[in-house]
């Protein structure tokens, strides 16, 4: 049931800071700060790469996943769509762990990419939120996300839940590594264990998403851009953007801007950035410059550094709490998830049913 919520979607937005805090309690001891993951038989010591795929927003999910497992365990990762995955015919070495991100664990393209691998002989694992689905029956290790059932389908906390996971897989692979240190691991597991706090104060920003939403219901157009851990949840962004209210939104590496997008850019574009004050910052903002000048409208989401050390001036700004870098993708989801929820409450449009989609994709 949407209990006193409108559309299930909504429900599922605010369920995030209990389902997070439920499905990180799965691989994290928080009063110990230790992790508590049993992710046999994998040895991620052993694993040459990790090769994944997945669609849409588990995509997506795997993508930011990628930069973790890249940057704390030193784990290189090839991720792919799966509809391109099963098809290129790319070398893999039994060595390697394949690794596959999916809310029903029923979608097409991504379970033929579970069982090319498995023909491969590598290792199968797989990020479900559906314990009795195939691709967890087939899997060699599941690492369960406990969402709980989504039946929005643009998909919300089953995202949040995901990078949840693979967050803490990353930090469970770069333990079994030796990339981190015993106090690496004890500040990790207490960052990760703060997200359901962070996003509790996240929601409360439903307010001012509501009026941005109000004026980005009257453009046909928009772009996200993020750089780091922002980029992929910038194409989430957009992604989610689009299936929902139908506006056409692109996501892009803030870094890209100058390389073509920045010739849409004019009083009619607006501009969505996802900035929290981290190590790429500074770049972000001088991109937000080029589109300030070009009369872009900028609607800046960071956090109380960020909007202290921008001057620019932006149609909207949205302030979260400053938070440790590894966490800002999964807290600076639910403000992006709101501001497409209420477009398209403003548009008219059937949240939880958007034409054309279905909540599960089992055909090619
Ligand atoms: C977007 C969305 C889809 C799914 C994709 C994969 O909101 O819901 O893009 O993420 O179809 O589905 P699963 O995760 O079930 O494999």
């Amino acid at each position: 049931s949407k209990g006193n919520r409108r559309h299930f979607m909504e429900k599922e937005i605010h369920e995030q800071p209990e389902v997070i805090s439920h499905t990180l309690a799965n691989y994290l001891d928080f009063s110990k700060g230790t992790i508590r993951a049993n992710v046999t038989p994998i040895d991620f010591a052993k694993v040459d790469r990790i090769a994944a795929s997945a669609c849409g927003t588990a995509y997506y999910a795997g993508l930011i996943g990628k930069y973790w497992f890249e940057q704390i365990a030193r784990l290189p990762v090839d991720i792919d769509v799966a509809s391109e995955f099963r098809y290129r015919e790319m070398p893999l070495s039994k060595d390697s762990l394949a690794l596959f991100v999916s809310q029903s664990g029923e979608t097409a393209d991504t379970l033929a990419s579970l069982r090319y691998c498995k023909q491969q002989g590598l290792t199968i694992s797989s990020v479900v939120n559906v314990r009795e689905s195939t691709m967890a029956r087939e899997s060699d290790a599941i690492f369960p996300t406990l969402a709980g059932p989504e039946v929005g389908v643009a998909s919300t906390k089953a995202f949040t839940c995901q990078l949840s996971v693979l967050a803490s897989l990353a930090v469970v692979a770069g333990k079994m590594r030796g990339t981190i240190s015993d106090e690496d691991e004890r500040r990790l597991v207490h960052e990760l264990s703060e997200i359901p706090r962070y996003a509790t104060q996240a929601l409360k920003l439903e307010q001012q998403m509501e009026a941005i939403s109000r004026d980005l219901s009257q453009v046909k157009h928009a772009l996200y851009l993020g750089r780091g851990t922002s980029f992929p949840l910038a194409l989430e962004g957009a992604l989610k953007l689009k299936e929902i209210s139908y506006i056409h939104a692109e996501g892009y590496a803030a870094g890209e801007l100058k390389h073509g997008p920045i010739a849409l850019i004019d009083e009619s574009m607006p501009v969505i950035v996802i900035a929290p004050y981290d190590r790429w910052f500074e770049k972000t903002v001088s991109n937000m410059q080029e589109v300030a000048a070009r009369g872009g409208k900028i609607i800046l989401i960071t956090d109380e550094r960020g909007a202290a050390a921008s001057t620019l001036k932006t149609m909207h700004t949205v302030i979260l709490p400053d938070m440790p870098e590894i966490i800002t993708p999964i807290v600076y989801a639910v403000p992006i998830q709101m501001l497409a929820y209420y477009t398209a409450v403003f548009m008219g449009t059937d949240v939880d049913q958007p034409r054309n989609l279905a909540k599960s994709v089992t055909v090619e």
